[in-house]
């Protein structure tokens, strides 16, 4: 979603904003813009559309040189896109970057508009600014007039503002919405996400709920609520600079697909030793012991990893798991209990509902363990405790790499539960520990394949409709292949329990209409042939995803792609590799926007 990007140093800062920008562009967005403060005064430049729009502009219209601005890339959630919906938005004594949602922004508007103010857009960023303009000229004071802009406002902010007679500096305040400090050599930066910073530094500093800060040159304070100075942790990024580079990659995509092998031995390495999971001391065996019922809350495609959770937790383990999408589980007054545990997923770690979903967890008393991929995001501190997946920065809107390794995670604590627990014997557990520690090697074939799936996305690339069916852990699978697809080539699927079809959604099976079969689960093979071939009878064009050996009649399907032979419930490890290439290649051939998909974010920070 909208990305923010902040500097004070000594550099010509127009530079470092829009190079910031190009790192947020991921978040997905459609408008930019930036504001310097120079001697001549505070002065913005916005567009709508992608940021060469900006660039364009800026040749036109040029900003003077300045070493302080702030930038920003807008998701549109109150007014449309357009240049002047766009951020900064100026008042004024300055201009502000927002990143959040004024929940009481028409209250605030109808106040301002009654002492006089003027509004030129329908934004709760513009009622944002204006409140903090009618605060400074209360207190004459940047701190002041933000503490005072704090009391007022309800809904979640990361901000970013430069106040026209405070050359140098850049001001922040956080609510619910991320923003990083980073430290650099007599130059700071502020952004919404580290990536941003990465080409300047790698030490940076979190803010935390409600703290306010001042960028000046090398100088950062940071202060609480109440305005008292507050000393931060410096931490280091993990990540080299090139992290979330493209190389010579064509999408995002595709070098994150193939990056999942890496990424997976990377998280195994990380929680296996001694051929068992090792996932102490963030997750003691004491608390798996005495489990009630376990939780597994997120959304998207988070949700769809949480699916495979519940029933390797449930057949292993022998303990009940429920999943939930999180922003039904944050509504529905759901029964927790002591003993239950919460077990929030997300890559991104900022996903509004999934951390809201934390919090009621948090309040009701149930201890919060969160999977989750980026260090320091609001949902790593906020859980109790933290299992950090490895994927490293995944910057395709469309999670490839993330749901991987989340996987492998979830998979870690079903076993251990069950080795803590004695559901399975020791030796068991062992074994299937070394079964998932074998998968990396026996994806990297499976990626070989890439030309097969592309052959199969030609097939179904004008389709209109298609539908994604499988039975148990692959109709699971099947809900993450048709999103894959959806999201990306924005042909209409639906992923059905393929014994559900025929109860009343077959009756759009016609001739040709594509069917993706998912049949990896050797207790329902069968069980699931059958239901293809009813489909099949009807004139489906039928692309099967079946294992090595099983035997598939003739004349069932069109194409077979066979996976290798696996420990069976570590099967979507595998699955999903041709499922992502699958849907790739329909973005390609449709000539969509494969990493930036119209509409989408990558990381949703509004409800
Ligand atoms: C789909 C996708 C989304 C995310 C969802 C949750 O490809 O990426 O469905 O999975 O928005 O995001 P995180 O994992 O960041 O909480």
């Amino acid at each position: 979603m909208c990305g923010i990007i902040g500097y004070s140093g000594y550099r010509a800062c127009l530079h470092v904003l829009l190079e910031g920008l190009e790192k947020l562009e991921y978040r997905g967005y459609d408008s930019a813009g930036v504001a310097v403060l120079a001697a001549e005064g505070i002065q913005a430049r916005k567009a709508q559309g992608r940021l060469s729009a900006l660039e364009k502009l800026l040749e036109t219209s040029p900003l003077p040189a300045a070493d302080c601005g702030i930038g920003h890339t807008r998701w549109a959630t109150h007014g449309a896109p357009s240049d002047r919906n766009s951020h900064p938005h100026c008042t004024p004594h300055l201009a502000v970057v927002h990143n959040g949602i004024v929940e009481n922004y028409a209250a605030l508007r109808t106040e301002l508009k009654r002492q006089g103010v003027e509004f030129i857009t329908e934004t709760d960023t513009e009622v944002l600014a204006q409140l903090l303009e009618s605060c400074y000229q209360r207190t004459g004071e940047p701190l002041a007039a933000l503490q005072a802009m704090a009391a007022r406002v309800e809904g979640s902010y990361g901000l970013a503002v430069l106040f026209c007679d405070r050359p140098g500096q850049v001001y922040l305040a956080r609510r619910h919405s991320p923003l990083i400090v980073g430290y650099g050599e007599k130059e700071c930066f502020v952004a919404s996400d580290i990536p941003a910073l990465l080409p300047y530094t790698k030490e940076y500093a979190v803010l935390d709920e409600e703290e306010m800060a001042l960028l000046d040159h090398g100088r950062v304070e940071v202060y609480d609520p109440q305005g008292r100075p507050v000393e931060k942790e410096h931490l280091t990024a993990q990540l080299p600079a090139q992290a979330a580079d493209k190389g010579s990659w064509p999408h995002f995509m595709l070098k994150e697909i193939f990056e999942q092998p890496q990424v997976l031995q990377d998280t195994l390495s990380t929680y296996v030793a001694d051929d068992l999971p090792n996932l102490a001391p963030a997750l003691p065996d004491k608390l798996l012991q005495n489990l009630g019922t376990v939780h597994l809350v997120g959304c998207g495609t988070a949700m769809h990893a949480c699916m495979v959770g519940k029933t390797a937790i449930e057949s292993l383990a022998r303990v009940p798991a429920q999943v939930e999408v999180a922003s039904e589980f944050r509504y529905r007054d759901p029964i927790l209990l002591p003993g239950d545990l919460v077990v929030t997923v997300s890559q991104s770690g900022e996903t509004s509902d999934t951390l809201a979903a934390l919090q009621l967890a948090k309040e009701r008393g149930i201890p919060t363990l969160a999977i989750v991929n980026v260090p320091g995001s609001s949902l790593a501190r906020a859980a109790d405790m933290v299992l950090y997946t490895q994927a490293g920065p995944e910057i395709a809107v469309a999670s490839t790499k993330a749901y991987s390794v989340q996987l492998a995670v979830l998979y870690l604590i079903a076993i251990r539960m069950a080795w803590a627990r004695k559901a399975l014997p020791d030796a068991r557990c062992r074994q299937l520990t070394r079964a998932l520690c074998a998968i990396p090697a026996m994806q990297q074939p499976l990626l070989g394949k890439a030309e097969e799936m592309k052959m199969a996305a030609q097939a179904l690339q004008n389709a209109s409709d298609l539908f994604f069916v499988g039975r148990g852990m692959d109709y699971s699978l099947s809900l993450e292949g048709s999103l894959k697809l959806k999201e990306i080539s924005y042909i209409h699927s639906e992923a059905y329990a393929a014994g559900e079809l025929k109860h009343g959604t077959i009756s759009l099976v016609t001739d040709g209409t594509p069917i993706v079969a998912l049949a990896t689960q050797s207790a329902v093979y069968e069980k699931t042939l059958s239901n293809v071939k009813e489909a099949r009878a009807r004139g489906a064009r039928v692309l099967l995803l079946c294992s090595q050996n099983a035997p598939v009649p003739d004349a069932l399907a069109d194409e077979v792609v066979r996976l290798p032979q696996c420990e069976e419930l570590l099967t979507p490890l595998l699955t999903i590799l041709p499922l992502q290439l699958l849907a790739y290649y329909a973005s390609v051939l449709r000539g969509c926007d494969v990493d930036r998909p119209r509409n989408l974010a990558k990381s949703v920070t509004v409800e």
